[in-house]
């Protein structure tokens, strides 16, 4: 049986600055991975070198046939110091926003996706009063020089995990493990994507602003319901009640988190558990986009804007891509108002603290020459979009 996407779903695949372009070394991650006794196994090194082969990328994109790719603009490029701005910077952005363009596919920009300057992160990072000012500022800069090729704007990636692993589990810069520190800096992350929404609408009309939130489908497992609720409360509803006003809302999901009485239960016996330390589950997709939907009231379209499985085995992959897009399928016959799909990644990346293992790429790239190297999973993800179809 043939199930049609409906007219004008948009296709796309994400990547992030700090994950792919290589030698930000000006920036909060970086120095994490040289600390020593960090959670992180390996540098970011070169990464994919995409600051200089940006447009092996674009053609890679474009061999997908996606409508959109989604990417991040690296903050310690732009604006290398507090309130110096680098015209090169936002030159190499608007040049990898123009052949998007011209090769047919909407420029998807994030302006916050995990790594900081290091002169953010020196005077305070994120748990600065001003932090949502100071990051405001950026924002209204990059959208008035980026509005060209600006076709949608995510303000600050996942603030959720970057609030849970930099503050509650240290895995993150700045490391810290910290109740109090976790809800301040949440809190934060809430104004400081209101600060952005405004600064971008201000400064780029016209162009649909957003967040992009984790999330999981929560099952509660003997009796687990209070703290499922309260973890929900604290990844995902603080967040979620900060997006109204939004123009979007983006969902991330990629697995489910079984939760007990006392805390998450970890992974079911006999199931496949993936680099990450996580469950194949890729059910949670529509499980988190029925979530998202209500628990907004469905006030505003949803987009998924990442979704993915790091793994080597790319049949996995493609079963996983399957299953999920079923399931979009089935939220959108339900009548809830998905407008579009985003696989993450385009490219074997950088995994953060995890390093090189956990590949999420449609597309491999060799460590030592970045050659490109679409997998068979990149062949039936264009073969869907061509289709528009499962
Ligand atoms: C995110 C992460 C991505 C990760 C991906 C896989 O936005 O969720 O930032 O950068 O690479 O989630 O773990």
């Amino acid at each position: 049986m043939t199930r049609a996407f409906p007219d004008g779903f948009e296709w796309g695949s994400a990547t992030a600055a700090h994950q792919i372009e290589g030698g930000n070394w000006n920036n909060d991650w970086w120095q994490w991975e040289h600390t020593p006794g960090s959670a992180c196994i390996e540098p970011s090194g070169d990464a994919c070198d995409s600051w200089n082969r940006w447009s092996d990328d674009v053609v890679a994109a474009s061999g997908l046939g996606i409508t959109s790719y989604r990417f991040s603009i690296e903050w310690s490029r732009i604006e290398p110091a507090e309130g110096e701005w680098s015209h090169a910077a936002i030159d190499h952005y608007l040049a990898l926003g123009h052949a998007l363009l011209d090769a047919g596919i909407e420029p998807v920009v994030t302006f916050h996706h995990f790594s900081s300057p290091r002169w953010f992160a020196d005077r305070g990072g994120w748990l600065q009063a001003d932090a949502p000012e100071v990051f405001g500022r950026f924002c209204a800069r990059a959208a008035r020089e980026l509005a060209p090729i600006l076709r949608r704007a995510c303000t600050i990636n996942e603030p959720n995990i970057v609030a849970v692993m930099g503050f509650l589990l240290g895995m993150f810069p700045p490391g810290h493990t910290d109740l109090d520190e976790f809800h301040s800096v949440s809190a934060v992350f809430c104004r400081a994507h209101r600060v952005a929404v405004d600064a971008i609408r201000a400064a780029a009309p016209g162009v649909p602003v957003g967040l992009t939130l984790s999330m999981t489908e929560h099952q509660a497992v003997d009796g687990g319901e209070a703290m499922l609720e309260q973890t929900q409360r604290m990844m995902e509803d603080v967040f979620l009640d900060a997006t109204a006003g939004d123009d979007f809302l983006g969902v991330q999901t990629y697995s489910r988190m079984r939760v007990g009485p006392n805390g998450p239960l970890g992974p079911e016996a006999g199931s496949i558990v993936l680099p990450l330390g996580y469950e194949y589950w890729p059910q949670a997709l529509a499980a988190t986009i029925r979530r998202a939907w209500e628990y907004t009231g469905g006030r505003v379209p949803l987009l998924v804007t990442e979704n993915g499985i790091g793994t080597d085995d790319d049949e996995l992959r493609v079963r996983y891509l399957e299953t999920a897009l079923a399931g979009v399928l089935d939220c959108i016959d339900d009548g809830i108002d998905v407008r579009g799909y985003t696989y993450w990644s385009l490219l074997d990346n950088f995994e953060w603290a995890f390093g090189y293992g956990p590949r999420f790429g449609l597309v491999a790239v060799d460590r030592s020459t970045f050659a490109r190297a679409p997998k068979p999973s990149a062949a039936r993800y264009a073969e869907i979009i061509r289709a528009h179809a499962l």
